[in-house]
C-alpha cells in the first residue's frame, strides 16, 4: 500500500508518540516493579510489528497497561504458550533473556485478532486493595479531627473491594493489626522513613454507609470482569494476585457495597446526595485524577465543595503529587519539588465544612502500596525521602 507523504509524516509522528509512552513507562513503571514489563515495554519501542499494531488501535488506547493487560488475559487461556514460562503468575520461572521480545511479538501476531477487539474496546480497570492501607491511615485522620461515625464513598472505585477495607487483615510494617484478624484476605505494607504509624494502627471510625462510583463499574459476578480485572496484575505479582482473588472471593461470599455507574464530575454530587445522615462522607480516590481532564478535575472538587455546604465532606486521596498540586488543595509542599515526584503517590486528606478547609498530608508511597513513608507533618515535603533509583 502506498502513503502519502502526509499519511508517512503521519505515522512517524505516532510511532515516535509510543516510542515515547512505552520508553516512559518502562523507565517509571517498570523499572523496579517488573523486570518482564520494563524489559517488554523498552522492547516494544524498538519493534516495527507491536508499533503497527498500537497504530491500528485507538490513540488513547494504545497505552502501555492496556497492552499488557490484554495480552496477559489472552495468556490466562494460553498457560502452555512459550510467552506464559515468563510470567511467574502463570507458573512460569523463566528470567527475561533476549527471547522475551521476540516470544511476544509472536504472541500477539498469532492473537491478534483477539487482541485488537481487547485493545479497541477494554479500559484500565484494576482494584489495588493495597490502597486499602492509604484509606486506613485517611480515616484515622478524619476521626481524630471529626470523630466518628463516618460515611463512606470511593470514586473510581471499580468492583468496590477498597470499601470491604474492615474485612482485611493488615501486616503494616511487620506488625499486624486488628479488626478482622481472621480474615483471609492479608494486605501487607511496609514502611519507609521511621516515622510514627501510630495512626495506622487506630481503631476504624464507624462507617454507616458505604457507596462505589465508577464510569464502569466491574461486576464482581461476572467472570470475564474478574478476569480482566486480574489481567492487570503484573507478571510477576504472584502474592498481588492471590490477594485480589482473595478479596474477590470475600466480596462475593459476605457481599460487596453497591458501585453504581458514573462520572466523577458529573454524577458525584448527585449520587452522595442519596447517602443517608448527617455525618461526614470520606469520599476516598486513589489513582483516578490521571483518567480525568483539568475540567472535569476542578468540577470533581466543586462538587464536594457543594455538597460540604450541606454535610462535612473529607476527600481522601491516594494520587499523584502533581495532579493533587493542580486541584485546588493548599499544602506549601505542593508549591515544591514534591509536585514532581509522580512516580509515587501521595496520600491525603482535604477537610471541607463547617465553612473551612482543612488540607493534610499523610504519606508518601509506592502507587500500589507496597510501602508508605507517613508524613512527619501535615505539611510535609518529603524532602527526607530520598528518591528510589526508579523514582526519576
Ligand atoms: C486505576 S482504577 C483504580 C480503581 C480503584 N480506585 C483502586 O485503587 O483500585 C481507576 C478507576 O477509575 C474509573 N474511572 C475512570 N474515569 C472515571 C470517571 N470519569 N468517573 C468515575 N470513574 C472513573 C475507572 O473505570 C477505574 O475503575
Amino acid at each position: 500500500m502506498w502513503l502519502s507523504e502526509e499519511q508517512s509524516a503521519d505515522k512517524g509522528v505516532e510511532a515516535e508518540h509510543l516510542r515515547r509512552l512505552f520508553g516512559v513507562f518502562s523507565a517509571t513503571h517498570g523499572h523496579g516493579r517488573s523486570l518482564v514489563y520494563e524489559a517488554l515495554s523498552r522492547g516494544v519501542t524498538g519493534n516495527d510489528e507491536l508499533l503497527a499494531l498500537l497504530m491500528r488501535t485507538p490513540r488513547d488506547q494504545g497505552r502501555p497497561s492496556l497492552l499488557f493487560a490484554a495480552v496477559n488475559s489472552i495468556l490466562a487461556a494460553h498457560p502452555d504458550a512459550a510467552l506464559a514460562s515468563y510470567y511467574p503468575i502463570h507458573g512460569g520461572r523463566r528470567p527475561v533473556d533476549h527471547q522475551l521480545i521476540p516470544t511476544f511479538a509472536a504472541f500477539c501476531a498469532e492473537h491478534g485478532d483477539e487482541l485488537g477487539h481487547l485493545l479497541r474496546t477494554g479500559s484500565t480497570q484494576t482494584n489495588e486493595i493495597r490502597r486499602c492501607a492509604a484509606l486506613r491511615l485517611a480515616l484515622g485522620h478524619v476521626s481524630e479531627r471529626w470523630g466518628e461515625p463516618v460515611a463512606l464513598a470511593e470514586v473510581g472505585a471499580s468492583a468496590g473491594l477498597n470499601l470491604l477495607l474492615d474485612r482485611y487483615r493488615y501486616r503494616i510494617g511487620g506488625r499486624e493489626m486488628t479488626p478482622a484478624a481472621d480474615s483471609p484476605v492479608v494486605i501487607s505494607c511496609d514502611l519507609r522513613g521511621g516515622t510514627s504509624a501510630d495512626r495506622l494502627h487506630r481503631p476504624l471510625p464507624k462507617i454507616t454507609s458505604r457507596l462505589g462510583i465508577d464510569m464502569r463499574p466491574v461486576s464482581l459476578s461476572d467472570p470475564v470482569d474478574r478476569a480482566w480485572l486480574e489481567a492487570f496484575i503484573w507478571p510477576e505479582d504472584v502474592d498481588g494476585l492471590a490477594t485480589l482473588r482473595g478479596a474477590m472471593e470475600l466480596a462475593v461470599s459476605t457481599g460487596v457495597p453497591p458501585v453504581v455507574r458514573g462520572d466523577a464530575a458529573a454524577d458525584t454530587a448527585r449520587l452522595l446526595a442519596d447517602l443517608p445522615g448527617s455525618e461526614p462522607i470520606v469520599v476516598f480516590t486513589a489513582s483516578l485524577l490521571s483518567y480525568l481532564g483539568a475540567r472535569s478535575r476542578a468540577a470533581f472538587l466543586n462538587r464536594l465543595d457543594e455538597i460540604a455546604q450541606r454535610r462535612p465532606v473529607a476527600w481522601a486521596f491516594a494520587e499523584a503529587p502533581g495532579l493533587v498540586a493542580a486541584t485546588n488543595v493548599a499544602v506549601p509542599a505542593l508549591q515544591g519539588p514534591l509536585a514532581k515526584r509522580n512516580t509515587l503517590y501521595l496520600v491525603g486528606v482535604s477537610l471541607r465544612g463547617h465553612g473551612r478547609q482543612d488540607d493534610g498530608l499523610l504519606a508518601l508511597a509506592d502507587p500500589y502500596l507496597r510501602w508508605l513513608a507517613p508524613a512527619r507533618q501535615p505539611a510535609d515535603d518529603f524532602q527526607w525521602l530520598p528518591a528510589e533509583p526508579n523514582a526519576g
